[in-house]
């Protein structure tokens, strides 16, 4: 994985969407606010796209990578709009590197957050606006090989419980179960060594029998399962 990108996959995995709008929901939230911070930007292809729509004239937008090979790869991409990109990750970091109460809006797309982080960055009416993957993700494939799950914990209830402990109000949130569907198994092989988090200790030489099966009942078909959660600092 370069960035976050899987066009490797293109024409060979279909995902559904759920059925929010999350970057529209971030477009509505960056029109208003003035120092904005992505958590975990990837490639900053996303934050790239976002601010390719909005008028950020007046805006100081940043950005946190904890993927080492990816923090040039964001910089250059988000060079443009001068976002200052931070190395820094939830799991790893104590601290974000943000003052207290500097930041009125921060996104997060589908990376891990420390939320008493979060919100001792933002000043009071600032907003976090978040969609996650639920721990409980793509079940199938916890089952078909035997892995276990990375972040089990993971879930809405869960981030409620930590927004309301943070001192944010939770304006929204909702869950979402889709399908995720893989032409064969060589996309199937593909997609987990592009998450390689998914299933750490998958191999093609231990799985070959279990991924025969899957190749002759194609498409594979996998359970998708995200979350969104919005908040207010009070
Ligand atoms: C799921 S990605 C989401 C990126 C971005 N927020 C988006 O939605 O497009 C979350 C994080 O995983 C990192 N990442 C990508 N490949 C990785 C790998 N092989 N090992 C560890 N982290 C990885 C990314 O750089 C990013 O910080």
């Amino acid at each position: 994985m370069i960035g976050w990108d899987f066009s490797a996959l293109e024409g060979r995995l279909h995902a559904d969407e759920p059925w929010w709008n999350f970057e529209e929901d971030c477009r509505s939230a960056l029109s208003s606010a003035h120092v904005v911070a992505d958590l975990g930007t990837g490639g900053g292809e996303r934050l790239r796209a976002l601010l390719k729509e909005v008028d950020w004239s007046g805006k100081q937008v940043t950005a946190t990578e904890g993927w080492d090979p990816n923090i040039p790869v964001a910089r250059e991409a988000l060079a443009a709009w001068d976002v200052e990109v931070h190395r820094y990750e939830s799991e790893r970091d104590q601290r974000m590197p943000f003052a207290d109460n500097s930041l009125d809006l921060i996104m997060s797309r589908h990376e891990s957050i420390d939320v008493a982080e979060a919100s001792r960055t933002l000043s009071p009416g600032g907003r976090l606006l978040t969609q996650q993957v639920d721990g409980h993700d793509a079940e199938e494939i916890h089952e078909w090989f035997g892995e276990p799950y990375e972040y089990p914990h993971v879930s809405s209830q869960q981030y409620v419980e930590a927004f309301e402990a943070a001192g944010l109000r939770v304006d929204v949130v909702d869950d979402w179960r889709g399908t995720m569907e893989f032409k064969d198994v060589t996309a199937l092989v593909t997609y987990l060594a592009l998450v390689p988090w998914d299933a750490p200790g998958f191999s093609v030489d231990e799985q070959k029998e279990k991924l025969a099966v899957l190749d002759a009942n194609r498409p594979i078909q996998v359970t998708q399962r995200r979350f969104r959660i919005y908040g207010t600092k009070i």
